[in-house]
């Protein structure tokens, strides 16, 4: 790039691009489309919804956007970077965490080893460097286990630090999902129906750590199909169905849409 670079830093910060950008995704299984033509924002600092009934694209696109499924074709620009042929480190290390619809932590591994392993960049992933600078190895695996501490005591798990994976609840899992992400410092975080299967008690939980997390400025988007959630959480909402976008807006509104419902009663339907 020439280096007329600093020369429209000011005023073009206000047109700084979204936090994540993707344009005309589409994804083929064989001859399923299940992400087929989809675009949707998530802008810096902002918490929006992801809706559409079963079998609609939304997790499909959560591994696009995330990096663990590559598309056919189209674009994700993270920051203004076109990263669509990244894989899913590379995505962590641009700031994009993600979790799983359906968590499967460790079994055997401890819950504190559990949330380590979403560190990014420790000097221990370079084996070479434990023969080298062992010292320094030491220094940043205390570090680790100190903020993996930290961020169990964030989602309240800091009593079963000790125990394996396996011993987690549904709703546990999710929590433990969210600090084993955290170890990354995500400036975007993709939560896949972080309220599905979790009892009433730890659901206010979750919720009360995702605007905490919000309000510390991580922009969130989830895909959610309790809408009474996602209006709580949302100001905006992005509908898909059959792969495709469909609408957006807020929650009350796009929930009395009728193009919305008719998608939704086709879904039982099919
Ligand atoms: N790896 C795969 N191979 C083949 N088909 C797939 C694969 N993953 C998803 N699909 C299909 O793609 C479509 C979209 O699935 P996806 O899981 O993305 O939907 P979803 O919107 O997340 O649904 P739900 O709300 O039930 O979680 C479905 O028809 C699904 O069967
Ligand atoms: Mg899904």
């Amino acid at each position: 790039m020439p280096t007329a670079a600093h020369a429209h830093n000011g005023p073009r910060d206000a047109e700084a691009p979204p936090l994540i950008e993707a344009r005309d995704l589409v994804k083929r299984f064989g001859g399923v489309r299940a992400v087929d033509g989809m675009s949707i924002t998530l802008r810096r600092g902002e918490m929006a919804g992801l809706i559409g009934p079963n079998g609609a694209g939304k997790t499909t696109l959560f591994n696009l956007l995330a990096g663990s499924l590559k598309p056919s074709s189209g674009s994700i620009r993270v920051s203004g970077r076109e990263v669509a042929q990244e894989g899913p480190e590379r995505r962590i290390a641009r700031g994009v965490g993600r979790t799983f619809q359906i968590p499967r932590p460790f079994a055997e591994m401890t819950v504190l080893e559990n949330v380590l392993t979403g560190g990014q960049g420790q000097a221990g992933e370079q084996i070479w460097k434990n023969f080298l600078q062992p010292g320094r190895v030491a220094a940043q695996e205390r570090a680790a286990v100190e903020k993996a501490r930290s961020l169990l005591n964030f989602v309240r798990l800091s009593g079963l630090e000790s125990e394996p994976g396996r011993v987690l609840s549904g709703g546990q899992r999710k929590l433990l999902e969210l600090a084993r992400i955290l170890m990354a410092d995500p400036e975007a975080i993709l939560l896949d129906e972080p309220a599905a299967g979790v009892n009433p008690s730890l659901l206010e939980l979750i919720i009360d750590r995702v605007l905490e997390l919000n309000a510390q400025g991580k922009s969130i988007l989830l895909i959610e199909h309790n809408m009474e959630i996602v209006a709580r959480l949302c100001g905006r909402v992005v509908v898909m169905a059959t792969g495709k976008y469909l609408t957006e807006g807020a929650p009350d509104v796009v929930a009395r849409d009728p193009a919305v419902i008719e998608a939704y009663l086709g879904g039982v339907a099919a």
